[in-house]
């Protein structure tokens, strides 16, 4: 783990507000470009970073590493709840403001030497740890499927997808592409995929862990990134202990990522 005062690059945002009339309003979302070469040289996809976001957040915030390049900049890509602290601090810094920030942080997604077809689950937000992987998955010439659902049409551009993705859009409402939750267009493509790689919220890890059959997952290898509350990012606090078949792990140290069949989904749904 490395410590840095990241320069920004710069600081995007890329989709608008959401009045959403039972549940706390987003004030849109922003892609953040730092540049923190040593921390870059380190990343692999599905790890994050821990962030201070100004005098009035007192813990560092939890960022998965959305994507780096090769000049040693990361991506964050946060979305900014309308009464989000750390968020709201994070949004209004301009090009070469700094950003202390410490990582990379946590366990990531592996790719097996054998598999050629990976199939990537986003759902909503999800998608932010995703397209790393997607990058390197690419560069390194495996067949990527990307099914990516969100609510409706407020969702991450595809224009800043990678060209030689293959993307199957779904929305709750059809607005966009096919209509239903995204784990309903599992069954499609789970054959196909030699793993598959999922980011989402906890009801969708429900919904692909109870329905493993329905779906198509038995006897698939799943990773999933689980996204919890943080208070130190490094194994510390106990902020983010979660119950799996091996006893109790930290989300922040022995995850995020996790094997679907490795957590105890049900206790997990009664405290999130
Ligand atoms: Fe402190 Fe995981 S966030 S132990």
């Amino acid at each position: 783990m490395k410590q840095a005062l990241a320069t920004v690059i710069s600081n995007e945002k890329i989709l608008g507000e959401l009045e959403r009339p039972h549940a706390r309003a987003i004030s849109g979302s922003w892609i953040i470009w730092l540049r923190c070469p040593e921390i870059a040289a380190e990343a692999k996809s599905g790890q994050f970073v821990m962030a201070r976001c100004g005098e009035e957040c007192t813990l560092p915030r939890p960022f998965s590493i959305h994507r780096v390049n090769d000049r040693g900049d990361i991506a964050l890509f946060f979305i900014v709840w309308e009464d989000g602290k750390g968020t709201n601090w994070l949004l209004q810094r301009n090009q070469s403001d700094s950003v202390e920030i410490f990582g990379p942080l946590g366990n990531g997604f592996s790719i097996k030497p054998a598999s050629r077809n990976l199939l990537l689950v986003a759902g909503g937000i999800g998608i932010a740890p995703l397209l790393f992987l997607t990058d390197l998955a690419l560069n390194q010439r495996y067949s990527v499927t990307l099914l990516y659902g969100t609510e409706n049409a407020s969702r991450y551009p595809e224009s800043l997808l990678p060209p030689r993705i293959r993307l199957v859009s779904v929305t709750e409402d059809g607005a966009i592409g096919e209509k239903g939750r995204v784990t309903d267009t599992l069954p499609k493509y789970a054959d196909w995929a030699d793993q598959i790689f999922a980011c989402g919220p906890t009801a969708m890890y429900l919904d692909m862990a109870r329905r493993k059959k329905e779906l198509g997952l038995e006897g698939k290898p799943v990773q999933i990134s689980l996204e919890m509350r943080m208070g130190c990012g490094h194994g510390v606090c106990y902020a983010c202990t979660v119950r799996t078949k091996e006893g109790l792990k930290q989300v922040c140290k022995d995850g995020p990522v996790f094997d679907l069949d490795d957590i105890i989904w049900d206790e997990l749904s009664l405290n999130t």
